[in-house]
């Protein structure tokens, strides 16, 4: 982390402040920084638009009901403090959904609420890290995952690197190479370990997950096992829980919450499964950190899983109501997430990208464009980062570059489709794939089909998913 502060690097001040060192280990979401930069390019009107496929949010609001279990909340005036760890019943009511979806028996007291689901990564740091542990991530993965590690330990966490498919550049984690880090470093106590995967958009399978939890018991660390995205899969493909193979109650620390699944990210509303004493332990650092999650959105977390009463008053559930809307903007994602991957398949092998198995975000390689000669030499574009940076600076394209993700990203870019599809994915999509033409074309290549063809093949696949 680079400190920009002022008053941290002004030797003139006085008296002088000094930082928590620390910090030098803090790394960054690059989505929230590239933000910046998005809004900067967007403020200076050099582009009609900015086309954004940078954004982890989610593109639907907030179903209707879950608002209004809110809105009643307050008008109730249930504005004091809440229960710590979260009020019983709510924390039952998602137990119970557990159970059922997860195949476990989960009591309340494996539950907490927590302000979004990020806290719980630095919860499990907290809870179980010492300095001459280790921790492992996937790469690519979340970057909050690495960050908060290398915070904690001191040092860079071990990878889990995925593999890359010679055929068509897909990763894929195979978990031998799992089990060979296990077998060569000592001290190993937490994995991370996220699907439906930010930033592929990939699932790992029930098989794999079954492999993964064999080896958390038999060389006994903890997988922090994030689904933050479980309900968004395509397909009718089914989210496996680790915590569905016997004993992992025992060794998974579950991150989950409403963001992604009820397009509640700014609600900052998320909760933890984990072994009950490890629950203890998070709620003594969550009274240290923040005391309760507000009292309203315990409210409507309760609302999201079964009925909800409290001092009083009496909040129905909301599940059958909000089930056909989550439904309906599942299937958005769907068939935005399979336009953009066909779409992008014209122009293979240029651009190569992944199918869509989940989440809301796609990881087409590009190396066959940095490799072309106009971005090479004209361009100077010497990887991902170079080529995202010219996209939004060039051509008001937002991307996120795939090594933003870990070293296993290079040469891919991140593409969220969570964005409105009439105003940033059917024409972004459309004026990415110009401007990639026009990139052959300037080298020299013949191009896999020409303009009027891609608008032509583009239009059929839109009347495919849209019409
Ligand atoms: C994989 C993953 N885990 C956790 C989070 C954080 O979720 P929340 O917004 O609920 O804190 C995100 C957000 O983008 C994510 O992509």
């Amino acid at each position: 982390m680079k400190l920009s502060a002022k008053f941290l690097n002004n030797d003139e001040l006085s008296p002088k402040v000094d930082y928590n060192h620390d910090l030098n280990f803090l790394g960054d979401e690059s989505s929230f920084a590239f933000g910046v930069e998005v809004a900067k390019v967007e403020a200076s009107k050099k582009f009609p638009q900015i086309y954004k496929f940078h954004i982890g949010d989610t593109g639907p609001k907030t179903p209707e009901p879950i608002i209004e279990v809110a809105v009643q909340a307050l008008k109730d005036k249930q504005t004091k403090y809440a229960h710590f760890i979260g009020f019983p019943q709510v924390r039952e009511n998602i137990a119970k959904y557990w159970t059922a979806t997860r195949g476990v028996k989960i009591k309340k007291e494996n539950i907490l609420l927590e302000p979004g689901g990020k806290p719980a990564i630095e919860l499990a740091l907290q809870a179980l890290v010492n300095k001459d542990d280790e921790i492992i991530v996937q790469n690519p993965s979340y970057p909050i995952y690495a960050s908060l590690s290398s915070f904690y330990t001191h040092k860079k966490p071990l990878e889990w690197t995925a593999y890359q498919n010679p055929d068509d550049k897909t990763l894929e984690f195979n978990v031998a190479d799992l089990e060979k880090i296990l077998t060569e470093n000592k001290n190993i106590k937490l994995l991370f370990l996220n699907t439906p995967q930010n930033p592929t958009g990939m699932m790992m399978g029930e098989e794999k997950l079954r492999q993964v939890a064999a080896l958390a018991q038999k060389y006994r660390f903890m997988v922090v096992f994030d689904d933050i995205y479980d309900q968004i899969t395509f397909d009718g493909r089914k989210h496996f829980s680790i915590l569905s193979v016997p004993g992992m109650l025992d060794f998974t620390i579950n991150l989950n919450g409403c963001s992604k699944n009820y397009a509640m990210t700014g609600w900052r509303l998320g909760f933890i499964v984990a072994p009950e004493w490890l629950i203890e332990i998070f709620g003594q650092l969550a009274v240290n950190k923040w005391s309760c999650v507000s009292r309203v959105y315990q409210i409507v977390a309760g609302t999201i899983f079964g009925d909800v009463d409290i001092d009083g008053f009496h909040y129905p559930s909301v599940r059958e109501k909000i089930e056909p809307i989550l439904q309906a903007d599942l299937i958005e994602y769907e068939k935005k997430g399979k336009f953009v991957s066909e779409a992008l398949d014209l122009l293979s092998p240029f651009i190569l990208p992944n199918k869509p198995e989940g989440a809301f975000y796609i990881f087409p390689n590009i190396e066959n464009i940095l490799e072309l000669k106009y971005v090479s030499d004209v361009l100077k574009i010497k990887n991902d980062k170079d080529f995202s940076r010219w996209l939004l600076q060039e051509k008001g394209i937002a991307m996120i570059p795939g090594s933003d993700f870990g070293s296993a990203g290079s040469g891919y870019l991140r593409l969220s489709y969570a964005e409105d599809r009439e105003q940033h994915i059917i024409p972004g999509i459309k004026h990415l794939l110009l401007t990639i033409l026009e990139i052959i074309e300037k080298s020299e290549i013949n191009p896999p089909l020409s303009a009027s063809q891609l608008d032509q093949d583009l239009k059929k696949i839109e009347e495919k998913y849209f019409l």
